[in-house]
């Protein structure tokens, strides 16, 4: 059977503006977010307090979440951000900021190219990040990037996400993002990838799933979780996203085409559908390009 209800985990502002070419103005980001909250989406992971040089998209993190915390207070501590390191958590909290998310990778390669670390040596970055957020009373989303398939080393085993996973949960995530980080999952990978999980005890109510659109497989793996109990699913508002250090990585499954279906299957999330389209359609305004949601493009004619 499937869930009567979801969690969507809106990273449109972070996955969605951090591949952008043109650096979106501060004022446009936070009438993003403000729109989105408006839509009623209970999860909105803002930006990023990563290496501005590495991502220049989002080096204004700290004057946004200070505009955000002035106009909506207690609503903007409560939004995740991307926290790499200790000093990323030092930039988040002293904003006052509640939850963060670290990432991580399931493969080599990628550690090197987007945390310039090993493997391992990510885990160690993340170890003191982990306790100083837990002592902070901050929750800590552990994201896992190339859960099926990296762009360098191909095929990504069951096991070594597995592996990774466990990594994040035992320095103390809350619950585990599995990015299908450049699109190449399908549907019963996804099934594998959980049933592997929950061999080694890890339940679908700790997962959330990440799917980026790329091969055009993302609804189809939506499904495929639904089926095994999966309720927290990540998506970006127009289908905005990339991630700038993975080669061929395209846009997150849109918000708009995963509400679109959930609410063809009856599966309540709390979030206005048309709310979200007329978000889109201005934002690629903003952007000066079309929506990618193939939704938003048929519902709004653009
Ligand atoms: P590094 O160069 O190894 O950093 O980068 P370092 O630890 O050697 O520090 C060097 C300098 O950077 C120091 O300054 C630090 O203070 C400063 P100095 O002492 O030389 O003056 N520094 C910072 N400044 C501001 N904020 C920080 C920070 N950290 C260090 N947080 C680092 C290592 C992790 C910082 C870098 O690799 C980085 O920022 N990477 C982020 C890459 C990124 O954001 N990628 C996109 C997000 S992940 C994603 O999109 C995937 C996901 O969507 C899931 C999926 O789809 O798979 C989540
Ligand atoms: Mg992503």
């Amino acid at each position: 059977p499937m869930p009567e209800r979801v969690t969507i985990y809106e990273v449109g502002p972070r996955d969605g503006l951090q591949n952008e070419k043109a650096v979106v103005p501060v004022a446009v980001k936070a009438e993003m977010i403000e729109r989105l909250l408006d839509a009623g989406l209970p999860i909105i992971e803002a930006t990023s307090f990563v290496h501005p040089k590495w991502v220049p998209q989002l080096a204004d993190a700290a004057e946004l979440m200070g505009l955000l915390i002035d106009r909506i207070g207690d609503a903007a501590r409560k939004m995740p951000v991307l926290v790499p390191n200790e000093r990323g958590l030092d930039r988040a909290l002293d904003l006052g900021l509640e939850h963060i998310a670290v990432f991580g990778s399931a493969t080599e390669t990628f550690a090197a190219k987007n945390l310039n670390r090993t493997y391992d040596s990510q885990f160690e970055m993340f170890e003191p990040t982990f306790a100083r957020a837990k002592d902070a009373g901050m929750t800590i989303r552990g994201y896992l990037s190339m859960c099926f398939g990296d762009p360098w080393e191909g095929a990504v085993e069951i096991d070594a996400v597995v592996k990774a996973g466990l990594r994040l949960l035992d320095l103390g995530a809350d619950e585990l993002s599995l990015g299908d980080t450049i699109g190449v999952a399908t549907a019963g990978h996804v099934q594998a990838m959980v049933a592997a999980f929950g061999a080694v005890g890890v339940g679908p109510d700790k997962i959330g799933m990440h799917f980026h659109d790329t091969y055009g497989q993302a609804l189809a793996n939506t499904v495929a979780a639904l089926q095994v109990g999966i309720t927290t699913f990540d998506a970006s508002a127009g289908g905005l996203g990339g991630c700038p250090y993975a080669k061929s990585a395209t846009g997150n499954l849109a918000t708009e085409d995963l509400l679109w279906m959930l609410q063809g299957l009856g599966i309540e999330s709390g979030v206005d559908l048309d709310k979200v389209v007329g978000t889109s359609v201005w934002m690629a305004e903003q952007l000066g390009k079309r929506p990618a949601s193939a939704v938003t493009r048929a519902l709004s004619g653009v």
